[in-house]
């Protein structure tokens, strides 16, 4: 998925095989216990791709525990992200990298469009964006995706909030720029329907 030695990621369609979540179910955390059958497949596939992206890298992982703010906490050499949506669920893991984030989104339809520019995009994202209808649908979609995957690389070590508006994401280069300076690298693959980001440095 990455041009960077060192990274393994894992993707699958959701759901798993019955017998495939039955295995995983240990590995949901509690705020998932209570969670809808639908949401729980999701979050059971991440841990699935999780350990499957770690085997790429000749890590056997054994537990993944979240924080008290939601962030999975990786064993020592090892950072990772995970991403759902209905339909994928998704796992990024790396021993040589500092930061990485990965994030599924589902191509927003013109509402989403409509509801979510303004507070997603700054203004000169917005006047990046294609006159063509079709193609802006699909560049929002992936400003959204890499702010989301940028969000989840850069949050264990910044520890805060970051909003929308706080990072500007460059298309043409695939740079993400935090308003402190942090600049990452995105990588972007768009399937059927989906935007699928990783955020690296
Ligand atoms: C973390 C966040 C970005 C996740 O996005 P999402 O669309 O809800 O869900 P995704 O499936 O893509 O990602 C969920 C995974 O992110 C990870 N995650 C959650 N909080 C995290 C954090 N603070 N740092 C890193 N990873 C985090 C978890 O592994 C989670 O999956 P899990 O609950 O099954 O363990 C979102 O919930 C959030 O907290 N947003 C607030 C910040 C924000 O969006 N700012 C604007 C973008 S800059």
């Amino acid at each position: 998925m990455l041009p960077v030695a060192g990274v393994s990621a894992r993707l699958c369609a959701l759901p798993l095989p019955l017998e495939v979540r039955a295995e995983y179910a240990r590995w949901l955390p509690d705020k998932w216990q209570n969670a809808v059958e639908k949401r729980k497949a999701q979050a059971i596939g991440a841990r699935w791709c999780a350990v499957a992206a770690a085997r790429g890298v000749s890590v056997e992982l054994t537990a993944l525990p979240l924080d008290e703010a939601g962030c999975p906490i990786w064993p020592a050499g090892l950072v990772g992200s995970l991403s759902h949506c209905e339909s994928k669920a998704v796992a990024v893991v790396s021993t040589t990298l500092k930061n990485l984030g990965v994030d599924v989104e589902e191509l927003f339809d013109q509402s989403k469009v409509e509801l979510l520019s303004d507070t997603v995009l700054t203004p000169r994202e917005k006047h990046s964006l294609s006159a063509d209808a079709d193609l802006a649908r699909w560049q929002l979609t992936t400003i959204f995706s890499l702010k989301e995957a940028a969000y989840k690389a850069l949050f264990p070590e910044l520890r805060v909030f970051i909003d929308f508006h706080q990072l500007e994401v460059d298309l043409d280069q695939l740079h993400i720029t935090h308003e402190s300076g942090h600049r990452l690298q995105g990588h972007v693959s768009q399937q059927v329907g989906h935007v699928i980001s990783v955020v690296y440095r």
